[in-house]
């Protein structure tokens, strides 16, 4: 049976009696505008625990952009059936007051309780070069807001395992990392990412492109693909140098970066000897709309 809650203790109380049978709990976090990626995730989830539980929650303090915040799609009615195709068993939907009663119950006070949680991060983490580069450089604070609710979320729901997408390949090293240092206990699986038939990686943004930039948002996984097929007859400079004027010769595509990375640091490669394991990561804005993708090389 299929059960929402919105409020912190409603949903603490369901899961206490779940734990108290120690029945286990796969959990999926999510920002809604559910796609393939989602659900193939939530099925996962499904499989491999007693019962699954998704939030979904539009973190606005891990939008470094305002606008970006505002525009992003929310669609939790089709979300809710969505989730009852897939059997999921508990769904999380909780406002910006419920999670973050704490910063924003007193206005005045907001500010100095949201840096002592940030500072809270940012001293016990060190992320190393896991948060400078990439998704960390281009967007100055975001992973630190990842962190925060996707800790905030875990101490609520303290499932057996949570469930994140190689889409989003940087997050869960980021969120990998957040595990070990705070020594959690649930188990991080990371799972494959999924891709429309064009090969164009599935996200809630893509519902913001029209069908003209839908069919060229394909070119930026098919040049990733590419690009994944003739790497070694170039040097890496030289095939930045061909991700970046392929990118931009497409008038619907403007390139924010391509980086090649060691897939467990995110070092930069400076050269194919540097390491056998080796991502390349890309960031696309496509209109007003900003896209990443990532391969294993
Ligand atoms: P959101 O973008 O909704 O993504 C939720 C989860 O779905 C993430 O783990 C993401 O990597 C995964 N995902 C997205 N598209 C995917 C695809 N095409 N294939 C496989 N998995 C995919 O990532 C977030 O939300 C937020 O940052 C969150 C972790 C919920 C914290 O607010």
């Amino acid at each position: 049976m299929f059960i929402k809650y919105t409020t912190i203790k409603e949903i603490k109380d369901h899961l206490l009696s779940l734990k108290k049978e120690n029945k286990t709990i796969g959990f999926v976090p999510t920002m809604g505008t559910l796609h393939r990626g989602h659900l193939s995730m939530i099925e996962r989830a499904k499989c491999e625990n007693d019962f699954s539980v998704v939030s979904i929650f539009v973190n606005p303090l891990q939008f470094n952009d305002k606008k970006d915040f505002e525009k992003y799609p929310r669609t939790l009615e089709q979300d809710i059936e969505k989730l009852k195709s897939v059997h999921c068993d508990i769904l999380f939907v909780p406002s910006a007051e419920e999670m973050y009663h704490d910063l924003l119950s007193h206005l005045s006070e907001a500010e100095h309780c949201l840096s002592k949680e940030e500072e809270l991060i940012e001293k016990t983490l060190d992320f190393g070069m896991l948060n400078k580069i990439m998704e960390g450089k281009c967007r100055p604070g975001h992973f630190r807001g990842v962190c925060i609710v996707v800790k905030k979320l875990f101490d609520i729901i303290e499932a057996t395992r949570a469930y994140f997408g190689e889409k989003d390949f940087q997050q869960l090293c980021i969120i990998k990392h957040m595990i070990k240092i705070f020594q959690m206990t649930v188990k991080i699986v990371s799972c494959p990412t999924i891709r429309e038939s064009n090969g164009l990686a599935m996200s809630s943004r893509n519902i913001l492109l029209n069908s003209d930039e839908k069919q060229n948002a394909s070119y930026i996984s098919q040049t990733l693909f590419e690009a994944k097929r003739k790497y070694k007859e170039y040097s890496v400079d030289v095939l930045k140098k061909w991700m970046t004027e392929q990118i931009n010769n497409n008038p619907f595509l403007m390139l924010e970066y391509f980086e090649v990375v060691d897939t467990e640091t995110l070092t930069p490669v400076l050269s194919w000897t540097d390491t056998e394991n080796i991502r390349a990561y890309i960031a696309v804005r496509i209109g007003n709309v900003r896209l990443i993708d990532n391969i294993q090389f």
